[in-house]
């Protein structure tokens, strides 16, 4: 490939050997994409807080050395490589919520990693946003920027909703492009490659958030990594809405961009969208298809209800408070729990406007920077959510196998009353 000056100064270690080892990985990665260039990113996002291999680091670094721990697991060097500062602007994605260490997968040492990575992120530079929706609170890419983030659900919003362009990232290229300020210049990256390639043709109402939610999952089943676009939604999206179509698309399948016709920067036309194309592959969505996706989300053989876990992805204030408000004067079942998870931003807003005491009081718990997919449940109890990519992934994450998806009110009065009664209007 070929390498601009600055580029290949830092391939050849004249910057220094972070610089060298993040220059060397990222090479070996665009060449295996085919890519010819990189092209300059300031916009980053790390997956420096998901350690799902808690023996790995105890056997591989004992010592909890954060540069060796970085060095092994985020540049793939055997060699300790201390990082001065990242390039680009970098957020990282979620850690671990450090006051309930029991809740989550890992527990104390777990914690204990991520708080270890956390003090080495902030040296670095890395600024811990601790949160897979960084553009709620303070990384907000604009149209035409080059970025290089992780997270599934983060990604389509980058690329369909703000315009931004970003593949999706591993904990190694992003980490290497946050050090050099690179990334390949392929995918999402060009132009050409982000036009939508089936159309879809909605024929209900998208009203309901969970609507957002199965549309999103039914499509993202159907088509893997093609492009949707959207036409004849009645509705303008609001940010949740946009949100679970991100997740849920990325869930069943690898939604990396689709557009909304009228809705979404790329999409002022249809034929912008999808480029004028003829004899695109077409797709419908109706009453039969919702219906089927529901279904498929719903699976388990008793009402009863045991987990509630709502924030996936990472909750809004508007929902934070949509849910305290659901809560006022009721009290959470004495054979449940309610968690809802946020970033620990939204939650310093939430324990400022009372949010957060309305939940506690009510018996939930709201819990920042971490994520309900991590955490250490019974597997014969039964879940219920919010939100298909969490209904989803709980099953090989946790083990859990009975699940409820419904609406935020369906899950709320589950927490309440401890029965599902959840149904698709
Ligand atoms: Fe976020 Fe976890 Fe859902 S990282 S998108 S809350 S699966």
């Amino acid at each position: 490939m070929k390498l601009a000056p600055d580029e290949q100064r830092m391939l050849e270690g004249k910057k220094g050997l972070a610089n060298q080892k993040a220059m060397q990985l990222l090479v070996e990665y665009a060449e295996g994409l085919g890519a010819e260039a990189f092209v300059d990113t300031n916009n980053v996002t790390v997956l420096t807080g998901l350690f799902p291999y808690p023996d790995l680091i105890k056997k591989l670094v004992p010592s909890l050395d954060p540069d060796e721990i970085a060095s092994k697991f985020f540049l793939n060097s055997d060699e300790r490589v201390v990082v001065d500062r990242v390039k680009a602007f970098t957020t990282s994605h979620i850690y671990r919520n450090q006051e309930y260490p029991e809740i989550q997968q890992g527990g104390e040492f777990l914690c204990e990693v991520t708080k270890i990575m956390e003090e080495y992120c902030k040296r670095i530079g890395i600024i811990n946003l601790a949160t897979c929706t960084p553009y709620q609170v303070g990384n907000l890419p604009v149209k035409g920027e080059h970025c290089a983030w992780t997270e599934s659900s983060a990604i389509p919003f980058c690329n369909s909703v703000l315009g931004g362009r970003t593949n999706i990232e591993g904990l190694h290229s992003a980490f290497a492009s946050a050090i050099t300020g690179k990334t390949p210049l392929w995918g999402m990256h060009l132009e050409e490659n982000r036009l939508g390639n089936v159309i879809i043709h909605v024929e209900v109402d998208m009203n309901e958030i969970e609507d957002w939610n199965l549309i999103g999952y039914y499509v993202g089943g159907q088509i893997g990594l093609d492009i949707p676009v959207y036409r004849n939604i009645n509705k303008t999206p609001d940010l949740t809405r946009l949100m679970a179509l991100c997740a849920s698309g990325a869930a069943s399948g690898s939604t990396v961009i689709f557009h909304i016709v009228g809705v979404t920067p790329e999409a002022l036309t249809f034929e912008a969208a999808s480029g004028h194309g003829k004899n695109l592959r077409a797709l419908k969505y109706g009453t039969e298809q919702r219906k089927e996706t529901y279904e498929k989300l719903n699976h388990s053989d008793r009402d009863n209800v045991d987990i509630v876990v709502l924030g996936c992805p990472h909750y809004t204030l508007e929902r934070v408070r949509a849910v305290a408000n659901m809560l006022e004067g009721k009290r959470v079942h004495e054979n449940t729990v309610l968690y809802v998870t946020t970033c620990r931003m939204i939650k310093a807003l939430a324990d400022s406007n009372g949010y957060t005491e309305a939940i506690t009081k009510a018996g939930g718990l709201i819990l920042e920077d971490t994520c309900g997919i991590f955490f250490d449940f019974d597997t014969s109890k039964v879940l219920a959510s919010d939100s298909a990519k969490m209904v989803h992934y709980v099953p090989s994450t946790t083990g859990l196998k009975r699940l409820w998806f419904g609406t935020t009110e369906e899950c709320i009065n589950a927490a309440i009353t401890g029965k599902w009664k959840g149904e698709l209007k």
